[in-house]
C-alpha cells in the first residue's frame, strides 16, 4: 500500500478528483468527518496541512504527497519533485497600495508575508534592500495598517487586493500543485509507485 499525504483544504478536492479519475476509489475521504487517515484500496490518504506533507515525505512516514509549488519553494526539502499536477494554479506576487511607488525613492522598505524565504530570495535579486516582516495570514492587512510597504503573497483571482485598494506591482512565481516522492520509497516501492505515477501522468496527459 501506497501512504499518500494530501494537503487540506484548497487543493483538496482537485487532488481528489485526480485520483478518482485514476481509478482509486476514495469514497472513503468524501465522507470524511473529522478522520485524518483513509485506506483507499492500494492507497492510504493522510491529509495533512501543506508544511507537514512536506515533513511526512522528506522522513519516509508518507511515500509520496500533494502540496503546492509554493510550500516546496519556501520550506526546501529533500524528495523526488516529480509531477506537474496542473490544479492549483496561482502565482506569488509583490503587491502594494495603489498609486504608490515600491522601488522609488531611497527609503528602507518593509515587506510582509507568510513567506519570508521566497519574499527573501526575490527582493534580493533585485537588490531591494528590504525589512521582511512575517504574518501568518490575510497579509493585505499590513499595508492598510501601515505596518509595510508592500507584501509577497499568493494571487488566485486577484480580487482580495483589490477589495482592499492593494495592486500588483511584480509576478514573484507561479504556482501549482505538485506531485513529491521519497527517495527511498521510491527504491523500496518501485513497481506500486510507478503505477501510481503512471496513472496520473495518463490522466493528466488526457486533460491536455
Ligand atoms: C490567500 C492569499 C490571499 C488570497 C488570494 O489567502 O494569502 O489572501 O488567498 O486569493 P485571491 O487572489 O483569489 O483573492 P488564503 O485564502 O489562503 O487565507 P489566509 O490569508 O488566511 O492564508
Amino acid at each position: 500500500m501506497i501512504k499518500l499525504a494530501l494537503t487540506k483544504g484548497r487543493i483538496e478536492k482537485k487532488a481528489l478528483d485526480l485520483l478518482e479519475q485514476c481509478g482509486y476509489d476514495i469514497s472513503p475521504v468524501r465522507e470524511k468527518g473529522r478522520k485524518l487517515v483513509f485506506s483507499c484500496g492500494s492507497l492510504e490518504i493522510i491529509l495533512a496541512k501543506a508544511p507537514d506533507v512536506i515533513t511526512y515525505v522528506q522522513s519516509g512516514v508518507c511515500d509520496a504527497g500533494i502540496v503546492g509549488r509554493d510550500t516546496i519553494m519556501e520550506q526546501g526539502g529533500s524528495f523526488y519533485e516529480l509531477l506537474d499536477l496542473g490544479f492549483g494554479k496561482c502565482r506569488f506576487a509583490l503587491a502594494g497600495i495603489a498609486g504608490t511607488d515600491f522601488y522609488g525613492g531611497y527609503s528602507h522598505k518593509t515587506v510582509a508575508t507568510k513567506y519570508p524565504n521566497i519574499a527573501r530570495r526575490f527582493l534580493d535579486s533585485k537588490n531591494a534592500e528590504c525589512e521582511i516582516v512575517k504574518i501568518e495570514g490575510s497579509v493585505e492587512l499590513a499595508p492598510i495598517l501601515e505596518l509595510a510597504d508592500a507584501i509577497v503573497d499568493i494571487v488566485e483571482t486577484g480580487a482580495t487586493l483589490r477589495e482592499n485598494g492593494l495592486v500588483p506591482i511584480e509576478d514573484v512565481a507561479q504556482v501549482s500543485a505538485r506531485l513529491i516522492v521519497n527517495p527511498a520509497s521510491m527504491k523500496l516501492h518501485k513497481t506500486e509507485l510507478t503505477d501510481f505515477i503512471n496513472r496520473c501522468e495518463r490522466e493528466l496527459e488526457c486533460r491536455v
